[in-house]
């Protein structure tokens, strides 16, 4: 197992938007390497607790002391679209969901997240429970594969990779992160610098997951959770899960609820030309925080 360090995005912003009261009860939605949830700790006073929710039980197999001597702290292993199971209405003051995976996740090749390295196509989160993207992709059909990439990944030559995924599976199931990349290389022409799986792997892995039904969720469970003042912050990074993002602040697209949000200050933050030289990852990044009204 690779053992890569992620670095947390939008850290000063988070805590200047999120954290307004410092005897307040906050929850860090992904804790990943902790580097939010440490932060908020060092801002919250001896009143303050935090609870994080991680869903991937390997990131939090060791949790370093000023974790675990923290008497204001404590971890559940958890998705966050359970937040309406855990917690009461109307008992929170601040939430913040970072969403996607870690960059110790995805340089993992054993987790097969990613193409830049060959490893079992799995790609859960929660390794305990669920199909693994190589089960998906050698019992799905040819249409269900197309929409998927098509509709997650946007991916434009998503009919003719769900056609060779289909071909080649006929003759050898497709077990690796690799035999994936190059099928899909197979059939991408390749126009920008982006790696021409790009897509398709974010795609699987959000289907997989359930990515998109699981942020819903907990938008929807955060606005009876959070009291009245309380904010909700999420860091998303890319235009889909975005739109869902801002789509909920403006009313719209609830199963549910029709609690009320207000923008907190602007109506979004990238992070500052600094942050994207240091830290690559954090260009895509966009964070909103609105306040429940
Ligand atoms: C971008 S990372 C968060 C990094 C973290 N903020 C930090 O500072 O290290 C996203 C994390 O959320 C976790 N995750 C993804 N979906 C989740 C879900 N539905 N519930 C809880 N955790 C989830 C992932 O396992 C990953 O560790």
């Amino acid at each position: 197992m690779i053992n890569t360090t992620h670095e947390a995005v939008m850290v000063d912003e988070v805590l200047e938007n999120l954290v307004s009261k410092q005897n307040g009860k906050y929850i860090d939605c992904t804790f990943g390497a902790g580097g939010h949830s440490l932060k908020i700790l060092k801002k919250l006073n001896q009143d303050g607790t935090l609870i994080a929710l991680e869903k991937d039980k390997l990131a939090t197999l060791t949790l370093s002391t000023e974790f675990t001597d923290d008497k204001r702290f404590n971890l559940i292993n958890d998705s966050f679209s359970n937040l309406n199971k855990l917690f009461k209405d109307g008992e929170i003051d601040g939430i913040l969901i970072d969403l996607g995976i870690s960059s110790t996740q995805l340089d993992d090749p054993e987790r097969g997240f990613s193409f830049q390295s060959n490893g079992p196509l799995d790609m859960r989160i929660d390794t305990s429970q669920g199909q693994t993207a190589a089960e998906w992709l050698n019992s799905a059909t040819k249409k269900e594969i197309e929409d998927v990439l098509w509709t997650l990944g946007e991916e434009r030559a998503s009919r003719k990779i769900a056609s060779k995924i289909c071909d080649s599976r006929e003759k050898k199931p497709i077990e690796s992160t690799k035999e994936l990349s190059d099928l899909i290389i197979s059939c991408v022409y390749k126009r920008s610098k982006k790696h021409p799986a790009t897509n398709s792997f974010r795609a699987i892995r959000m289907f997989i997951n359930q990515e998109i039904y699981e942020l819903q969720c907990a938008l929807e469970a955060a606005s009876y959770i959070l009291c009245c003042g309380g904010r909700l912050a999420v860091i998303s990074f890319h235009s889909m899960e975005d739109r869902i993002v801002k789509r909920f602040f403006q009313g719209k697209d609830r199963i549910g609820s029709n609690i009320k949000f207000k923008y907190f200050k602007e109506k979004y933050l990238k992070p500052t030309k600094n942050e994207m030289s240091t830290n690559p990852r954090s260009r895509s990044a966009i964070l909103r925080v609105a306040e429940k009204i």
